[in-house]
């Protein structure tokens, strides 16, 4: 009997080590969990601007963030990026090899960049995530859905953004400002680079030509109603902000539901 309590008692300390040592590990590993934010929204919503005077903020306040974007973000992810908008070798690009290849370039972020950054309790913005996936290769190339998700699972596993701001804006007023953007992007073509009578030369190789906004206007209204559609599925995720208003004012907005969710500054 004094030997098998004897074995009893050996066992139960080093029970109680291991779970001391289990607890503090996980406090550990919870401590250093930092957050995990996306923007959505069709083309010229504004999510750049207000992901840089998010980072300003944050990094103002001690925070190490770190600002990544989709299809990109890693090398191999922008070479994919370089593929899927701008090579001249793009045209025939099927609707199929287009999902994957967002999803490559996503699996790639994911291991090499966000898990890491996450781990070591960064706040990680990024412009665009899975959510684009499923508005434009799901409901825009009208791919079916339930293979969308799949391929999304595939990339991501457990990498979920801790929330995500949709910015909202008309498709009039998405239409006008990608067709001004590319307006300036043409404008600011050196001469050297300019055909006869100073039209710009825009070969299939030009990097200026992005294969994604070549679609019709019905793909984008599909765009939109696809976003519209995850922002009504998951409204405690994905935060739909009204884009149309100032600048500050969306930024305050953005900032309200950010400040909550941060860990105490590193
Ligand atoms: P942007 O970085 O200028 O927004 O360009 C990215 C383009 O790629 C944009 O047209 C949206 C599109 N896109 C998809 O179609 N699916 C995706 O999963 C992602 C991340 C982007």
């Amino acid at each position: 009997m004094g030997n098998i309590g004897l074995c009893f008692t050996s066992v139960g300390r080093r029970h109680f080590a291991c779970s001391v040592f289990v607890y503090f590990a996980c406090f550990a590993v919870s401590r250093m969990k930092g957050i995990f934010l996306t923007f959505e929204g069709t083309e010229g919503s504004g999510k750049s601007t207000q992901i840089s005077l998010l980072t300003k903020r944050l990094e103002l306040l001690g925070h190490t963030v770190l600002t990544l974007r989709e299809p990109g973000g890693t090398p191999i992810g922008e070479e994919i990026r370089y593929t899927l908008k701008h090579s001249h070798q793009n045209h025939a690009m099927t609707n199929e090899a287009e999902l994957l290849l967002m999803n490559a370039s996503r699996a790639q972020l994911v291991r090499e960049t966000i898990r890491p950054a996450l781990a070591e309790g960064k706040v990680v913005l990024c412009d665009r995530f899975y959510d684009s996936t499923t508005a434009y290769q799901g409901y825009g190339r009208q791919l079916d859905l339930k293979t969308v998700r799949a391929v999304i699972d595939f990339a991501v596993g457990d990498t979920r953004p801790d929330l995500t701001f949709l910015l909202m804006i008309s498709i009039e007023v998405s239409e006008s400002r990608r067709l001004s953007r590319q307006e300036a992007l043409l404008f600011d073509v050196s001469p050297a680079d300019k055909g006869p009578g100073g039209h710009t030369k825009l070969p299939f190789s030009d990097p200026l030509r992005d294969r994604m906004e070549e679609a019709d206007r019905s793909f984008f209204e599909r765009v939109a109603q696809g976003f519209e559609a995850i922002a009504a599925a998951e409204p405690q995720r994905v935060r739909a902000i009204d884009a149309t208003r100032t600048v500050e004012a969306i930024s305050a907005e953005i900032w309200k539901q950010v400040e909550p969710l941060l860990p105490a500054a590193r």
